[in-house]
């Protein structure tokens, strides 16, 4: 099974880049942008990684975005991330950056995003890997502050391929971004948002309705609401689910207490993902692997992870054709 998870073909539709940043790489930023950090070691950085629930995870999140001051820090942080793909076999990936946790600390918008894409062209040129770019916004903050940022945003509008939703769920619902998200829609772009992570069900049902989003990032709570649980089986919205994050933020105490398998054999568009590797103990195959060992599902259900993912991805049709 390891072997045949190692070597399946794999697309990532939900990873934070910022949460691909591994301590190894952090320690190296720090001492090259003089930034002071809170930890001594390596050693202590991954033991700080004890979280039990999504705030907690999102603290030291943020945190470790402090050491990425240069275009071309974001841009070995892509790059970085890239390799993990080639190496697990992920043929394309859509990434997300949370530009806020850069320019609320003084980084120009400008300096994130060409960072970013000057390392995705180099992984599609060099490395064969394709790849979209979703701008999500920081929930925690006010919808003013994500006009801003989609205003920042106008001169790169064309490596962008979507607007999502991240940080803290609770106490942030949909209904605080209808107007942002559709101003981004005019403009041409799709929309995705986590929901139904740590938030209820009708998390999702609004993000659907409200910000009329093209996936849901998460969407495991969806199982509270049956009538919920139909329409994204006959509408076929796929879900981005994360089940290394899910266990490490106690979503599920445990990975055999995950939903994922039960929503795919109910017909779900389910995927599989990383989230933020780095934090989470794992890429796209560990997460395979955690899954297959905790839940058993067949070969045939972990490519149909993989077909799902194509179906769902935002790439050009041509891409899909070429990657089925
Ligand atoms: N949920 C919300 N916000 C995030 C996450 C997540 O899993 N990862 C990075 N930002
Ligand atoms: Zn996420």
């Amino acid at each position: 099974m390891q072997s045949f998870i190692q070597g399946l073909p794999k697309v990532e539709l939900h990873l934070h880049i910022e949460g691909s940043l591994e301590p190894e790489l952090m320690f190296e930023l720090a001492k090259r942008n003089q930034v002071d950090l809170p930890y001594q070691s390596i050693e202590e950085v991954s033991a700080a990684y004890q979280f039990h629930n999504l705030q907690s995870f999102l603290d030291i999140y943020y945190a470790g975005a402090a050491v990425l001051i240069h275009e071309q820090d974001f841009y070995d942080l892509t790059w970085a991330y890239l390799l993990c793909c080639q190496r697990d076999c992920v043929m394309h990936t859509e990434i997300f950056f949370d530009p806020q946790t850069h320019t609320e600390r003084g980084i120009a918008f400008d300096t994130v995003i060409t960072g970013i894409t000057r390392a995705l062209a180099d992984g599609q040129q060099k490395l064969g890997i394709s790849s979209e770019l979703i701008m999500c916004f920081l929930r925690h903050l006010d919808q003013a502050s994500a006009f801003e940022t989609l205003s920042q945003a106008q001169p790169h509008l064309d490596s962008l391929v979507a607007v999502g939703l991240d940080s803290s769920e609770l106490g942030h619902p949909p209904q605080k971004f209808i107007e942002v998200f559709a101003k981004a829609r005019e403009q041409g772009l799709l929309t995705v948002a986590h929901a139904g992570e740590e938030g209820p069900a009708q998390n999702i049902s609004d993000s659907l309705d409200l910000l009329k989003i093209s996936r849901v990032d998460h969407g495991v709570r969806c199982i509270d609401d049956p009538k919920l649980v139909e329409r994204l089986a006959k509408e076929q919205i796929a879900l981005t689910v994360c089940p290394l994050s899910n266990t490490k933020l106690k979503v599920f105490e445990q990975m055999e207490q995950h939903n994922l398998l039960e929503l795919l054999r109910q017909g779900l568009c389910i995927t599989l993902n990383s989230d933020d590797p780095a934090y989470f103990g794992g890429y796209m195959t560990d997460n395979f692997e955690a899954v297959a060992s905790a839940l058993s599902p067949t070969q045939q259900e972990l490519a149909q992870f993989t077909r799902h993912a194509i179906d769902a991805s935002f790439c050009s049709a041509e891409r899909k054709a070429q990657m089925r």
